[in-house]
């Protein structure tokens, strides 16, 4: 009994965050206390703030249900709604502050493959043929800007219509627009593809539901994506934008940072174009990776 005459554990608007915090102290992991109790009183917070109705509140209920029925091995609703809402990129830049200069990273995406094809430098990811055709070239560098031997680039794109491979398993070969390069002791990369394009995510989902309600798109700048890694450097997960895309200022998972905005410049040059196996005319994306040694 308090000095008011109430009991302490009775339900009361006021207090209702610290009430259930006040449950939490026997937790066994102190981080997931702190974390919880964190969650609650903003939680507690937000309906303080907009009072939702019980209707509301069960829509909200629906929203997450739903969401949860959406996922599969292939489709991942929730990490969608974190991205959408910019929460992936925040914990990404939490995680990843890197002193100035050094590469910057961004969001993984649903689409990435462990495991896929390691190529030789030059070779081609594009086993379909399509698109516009596209050479990406540059070198992997450490903070002193010397070349790093042994760098390992893991690329993947969508195709020419804006499909992943794996969005499309019996339209495009296995492993299309996917690879995996080795840099040699000049540091150096380069791989042939095709201009990528923007595309939507996946939107026939809550998520994409939310966003129209919002009057929001659901489309993604042109981009290549890389996770670049070498013995005793920090990995980056990154991705390469092109500089003239329409949607580069409002990218759907806010994924975009300055320095990952590549100008992607066309070429006319039909001596060029043989002596790299691509059809003129083609296109090409030059970029420089800097990675930071390990703590
Ligand atoms: C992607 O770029 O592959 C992607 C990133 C976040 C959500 C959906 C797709
Ligand atoms: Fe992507």
């Amino acid at each position: 009994m308090t000095a008011d005459g109430t009991t302490q554990f009775a339900f009361d608007e006021a207090r209702s965050a610290d009430l259930v915090v006040a449950a939490m102290t026997g937790a066994k992991n102190e981080r997931l206390r702190q974390v919880m109790e964190s969650v609650i009183r903003h939680l507690h917070a937000v309906v303080k703030e907009v009072e939702p109705t019980e209707e509301e509140w069960m829509t909200a209920i629906k929203f997450l249900t739903e969401t949860g029925h959406m996922c599969t091995e292939w489709r991942q609703e929730f990490i969608l709604f974190s991205d959408t809402f910019g929460v992936s990129m925040l914990v990404d830049a939490i995680n990843n502050r890197k002193p100035s200069g050094a590469t910057e990273t961004t969001v993984l995406g649903p689409f990435h493959v462990a495991s896929s094809p390691l190529k030789k430098m030059g070779d081609t990811i594009n086993l379909e043929d399509k698109g516009e055709p596209l050479i990406v070239s540059g070198t992997v560098v450490d903070e002193n800007g010397k070349a790093i031997e042994g760098a390992m680039l893991d690329v993947w794109q969508a195709n020419s219509e804006g499909f992943y491979d794996v969005q499309q398993k019996d339209i495009q070969p296995d492993m299309n627009l996917r690879g995996r390069f080795v840099t040699g002791a000049d540091g150096r990369y380069w791989f042939r593809s095709s201009k990528p394009l923007f595309y939507p995510i996946p939107h026939d989902g809550p998520v994409g539901a939310l966003l129209r309600n919002l009057g929001r798109h659901p489309y993604r700048p042109a981009h290549i994506h890389f996770i670049v890694s070498a013995p005793g450097y920090q990995p980056i997960v990154t991705h390469l934008f092109d500089k003239n895309d329409p949607y580069l200022a409002s990218d759907v998972v806010f994924g975009v940072k300055d320095s990952l905005v590549s100008e992607i410049n066309q070429h006319d040059d039909p001596g060029r174009a043989a002596e790299i196996g691509l059809q003129n005319p083609f296109w090409s994306l030059q970029h420089e990776f800097k990675l930071v040694r390990e703590k």
